[in-house]
Parts: C-alpha cells; sequence; structure tokens
C-alpha cells in the first residue's frame, strides 16, 4: 500500500513565518489614506494593535511565532499532507495529488492560524474585546474559538445571506462564547444607512467590514480593537505555517518541488498560505504552475481590474492597491460564501501582476460536481470554497493524464463542508445555477472607483 498521510511531529512544526514582502520582485505599493498619501502605521492604531500592524509593513523574511502561540496550534497542527490516492485512481490519472489538511482545526478550516496569532497579539497589548465580519461563518467562529482560548470578548457582523443559510456557525460562535449578529444590522451607522436604502439586501463582506471597524473605533475606553480574517498582509503571513509545514512533508516522502499549487481565493489567505514558500521557490528559478481559483460569480482576480480601492462599502479602511470589483459591489447569493469579496490581498494582486501566479474562475455547479466526486471517492465533504480550488485540481490531473506526465499537485484543503451541508442539499435537488457576472454589471460598480487614485502595474517582466 502507498503512503497516504505524511505526518510531522510537534517538534518538527515551523518556528518561523514566512513574509513573500521581502521577495517580491517589484514591491507593494502602500496603502494610501484619504488625501491619497501613504498612510503611516499609527494611523492604524485604532483599528489594530501596534505589534499587529508592525507586522502588516514588515519587509523582514522571516519572522519568528512566539511559544504561547505554537501551544495553542498543537491542538491540530501540524496538520497533516495527505495524497488523494483514491481520487488518483477515480480519475486514472499519473498525478499524485496531495492536499493539506486544513479541515482538522476545532473551527474546521485553515482560518484559525491567524485567529489565534491576532487574539494572543491583541491580548499582549492589553485589548480586552475584538470585533470582526465572517462570510460563510468560518472567520467567525475561528476568531470565537481563538478569543475563547486567549481569553478575549468577541463580536462577529455575519453576512445575512451566509446567516440565515448556516445557522449552525452562529451556533458554534456561540458555544466558544461569542456574540453574532446579521450584518447589516441596526447596531451601528453603516448597517443602518444600508438598511434604510435596501432594507432586503443579502449583505456582503463590505457591509459587514464597516460595522464591525465601527464598533471597534467607536468603543471610547479604547479596549476594543478590529480583526480580519484575510486581505492584509499579517493574516497571508500568519497562513504561510500551511505552505512551510508542506514543504516539509513533500521533502519527506521524496517530492523535491510540486509542479502545480492551487488553493481557492476569497481574500487570499489559504492560498497565500499554502502557496507563498513555493511562490519564493519560483521568483528563485523552480518551475511552478501556482493557481488562485475563485467563483466566475466574484471574478475578482481574473476579470476585476487593479486599481486602489477601499476595503469595505462604508469606504473606512485605506486605500489597497488590489484588484477590484468595486467596493459597493453586492454578490450573488452562491453558495461559497466565503469566495465573495470584493477585492484581494495586496500580495496576492502584486504576484498576479508580476505573472507568477495564473487565476482562474469557476462556475458552482462544476465545482458542486468535483465536491461530489471528491466525497465519492476520498470520503470527506469539502467546504463549498474548498470545493471551488476541487475543481481545478479535477482540471490538472486530467491534463495530467491527457499529456501522460506524472506530475505532482498540491492543495490546500481549507476546509470542511460538514456545516454547509445546505448547499449540497440545494445542488442535488436542482436548484443551484450558474452565474457569470455580466460585463455590465461589473462596470456600474467600478464606477465608484474613477475618482480614486489609480494603481500603478509594475512588473520586472520576468514571468
Ligand atoms: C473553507 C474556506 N476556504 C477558503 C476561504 C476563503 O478565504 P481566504 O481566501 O481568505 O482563504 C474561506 C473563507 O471563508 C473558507 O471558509
Amino acid at each position: 500500500m502507498e503512503q497516504i498521510k505524511v505526518l510531522l511531529n510537534e517538534s518538527d512544526i515551523p518556528r518561523r513565518w514566512y513574509n513573500l514582502a521581502a521577495d517580491l520582485p517589484t514591491p507593494l505599493l502602500p496603502p494610501l489614506g484619504p488625501d491619497g498619501n501613504p498612510v503611516s502605521p499609527d494611523m492604524l492604531a485604532p483599528v489594530f494593535p501596534m505589534n499587529l500592524i508592525e507586522q502588516e509593513v514588515s519587509a523582514e523574511r522571516w519572522i519568528d511565532i512566539p511559544e504561547e502561540i505554537l501551544n495553542i496550534l498543537y491542538r491540530w497542527r501540524p496538520a497533516p499532507l495527505r495524497r488523494a490516492l483514491y481520487l488518483e485512481k477515480f480519475l486514472g490519472t499519473p498525478a499524485k495529488i496531495y492536499f493539506k489538511d486544513e479541515s482538522v482545526s476545532p473551527p474546521g478550516s485553515h482560518k484559525p492560524n491567524t485567529a489565534v496569532a491576532q487574539a494572543w497579539y491583541n491580548k499582549q497589548f492589553g485589548i480586552e474585546r475584538l470585533t470582526t465580519e465572517t462570510g460563510a461563518g468560518q472567520w467567525g467562529s475561528a476568531l470565537a474559538f481563538a478569543c475563547k482560548l486567549v481569553g478575549l470578548e468577541c463580536k462577529v457582523f455575519m453576512v445575512r445571506i451566509s446567516f440565515d443559510q448556516k445557522p449552525f456557525r452562529k451556533m458554534m460562535m456561540g458555544v466558544w462564547g461569542a456574540n453574532c449578529v446579521a450584518s447589516p444590522s441596526s447596531e451601528t451607522n453603516a448597517g443602518r444607512h444600508v438598511l434604510e436604502k435596501m432594507p432586503d439586501t443579502p449583505g456582503s463582506l463590505g457591509i459587514a467590514i464597516s460595522e464591525a471597524i465601527e464598533q471597534a473605533v467607536t468603543d471610547t475606553s479604547g479596549k476594543t480593537r478590529y480583526s480580519l480574517g484575510s486581505v492584509l498582509n499579517h493574516v497571508l503571513l500568519h497562513q504561510t505555517i500551511i505552505g512551510l509545514e508542506a514543504k516539509k512533508q513533500l521533502e519527506m516522502v521524496g517530492i523535491k518541488k510540486p509542479d502545480v499549487v492551487i488553493g481557492c481565493a476569497g481574500g487570499g489567505s489559504n492560498f497565500a498560505g499554502l502557496s507563498f514558500p513555493f511562490v519564493a521557490d519560483k521568483i528563485n528559478g523552480a518551475d511552478i504552475k501556482i493557481i488562485p481559483v475563485e467563483p466566475t460569480a466574484c471574478p475578482t482576480m481574473t476579470r476585476a481590474p487593479f486599481v486602489y480601492d477601499f476595503g469595505d462599502t462604508a469606504c473606512t479602511t485605506p486605500l489597497l492597491a488590489m484588484h477590484s470589483l468595486g467596493h459597493s459591489f453586492v454578490p450573488p447569493p452562491i453558495h461559497a460564501g466565503g469566495l465573495r469579496y470584493h477585492g484581494m490581498a495586496p500580495l496576492v494582486c502584486q504576484a498576479i501582476v508580476e505573472g507568477l501566479l495564473e487565476p482562474r474562475a469557476y462556475h458552482q455547479l462544476q465545482s458542486y460536481e468535483a465536491a461530489i466526486t471528491w466525497a465519492g471517492t476520498e470520503g470527506f465533504i469539502p467546504a463549498p470554497e474548498t470545493s471551488q480550488a476541487l475543481a481545478a485540481v479535477i482540471d490538472e490531473a486530467k491534463k495530467a493524464k491527457e499529456e501522460g506526465k506524472e506530475k505532482v499537485i498540491l492543495f490546500n484543503y481549507s476546509g470542511h463542508g460538514l456545516m454547509d451541508l445546505t448547499g449540497y442539499d440545494a445542488y442535488l435537488s436542482g436548484r443551484l445555477t450558474d452565474y457569470e457576472l455580466p460585463d455590465e454589471e461589473m462596470q456600474k460598480y467600478l464606477k465608484d472607483l474613477e475618482q480614486l487614485p489609480k494603481a500603478e502595474m509594475r512588473k520586472t517582466g520576468k514571468w
């Protein structure tokens, strides 16, 4: 029998995070304030604690992981690397498919890798309460879990459509002691404003972020901060433990490098977490195809322009240089709730501009089909977001078969779908449809960006 599980001991856990900002051939464009000038770290201080702001702006290649954070992560890390041998056989592909299993964390996804780190740094800084947004509920439940273990209060604004579709995530947050409300809510000015104009809105991550930031910065005690589950540099940094573990595990089975690396991308953190250590290898000459995957309903990387835009609907965040569908974009209610963000992590976007990544979009039905194939071969039920990556994995494995090449495909199994069964139910009963964002619709949202500073596309032309 061939080896399926590749396991590391606790003593093998990576002790430093990897920061791609140190190695990008063209540096990131700076975040800008409302006046069009770069924001200074102290301008972010009402929103984030200074220890995380330092990581956000750091150009150091390696950043030590505090022992106390590792002590929490040991509950499920190092996470297994598994070989999808049964799927390989089913597809009859010569490719070897490996996946990093992030579904084994207590909340069931990659999200706690940064939730634990962020909660811990906030606690160190003397913060008592965190606010956040959540789409599918994965991030909200991860932060609720982390706050419980670290000893912080947690308030979660959950996008209305997911709040209704996924009640079990809200219950999980309750188990870990967090308070979760549907967004837009009547608790904030940002929420009330949206509700007045669109009482039946399904909500969006952009609106929920506005609400969470507003509650953090208006707490006059100064003991509340905001926490973001993706997009920002420090979030992607914390996730790199995934790719660093995967590298060690591939070496254990004699694989020097994967040929293809795949991850789904909502704000970019699980994709970046797995891929950035391999992007570093690619920058240094390795031949690796690296594919971030998104839904056709929210085609940020494959169709949206590279622009300066706000991270939220109420325009409270700094302007970030990223691919964006426009901060007022309200995505259609597809089931991959975590992939419905209008923007994308600036680090991922700069790597796209540089030509280091090959983004791809898939329809919802093809993703569910891939998920059903996976569940019928490997047995596990994937999260709808993870299923988007699976659609690309299956395509790449079929391509390897056509070419007769024994490629190594590595992907991030970012979460399980056991809390997302309503989506499967809708698929199995034929109630799901595909959706491709019409061009006119996209242009409508992009109009809002005309007055904002322009982002320069800088690249070396090497890739
Ligand atoms: C299981 C799962 N995978 C992927 C994502 C996408 O987020 P990100 O791009 O930040 O990894 C989410 C977001 O909620 C998720 O829940």
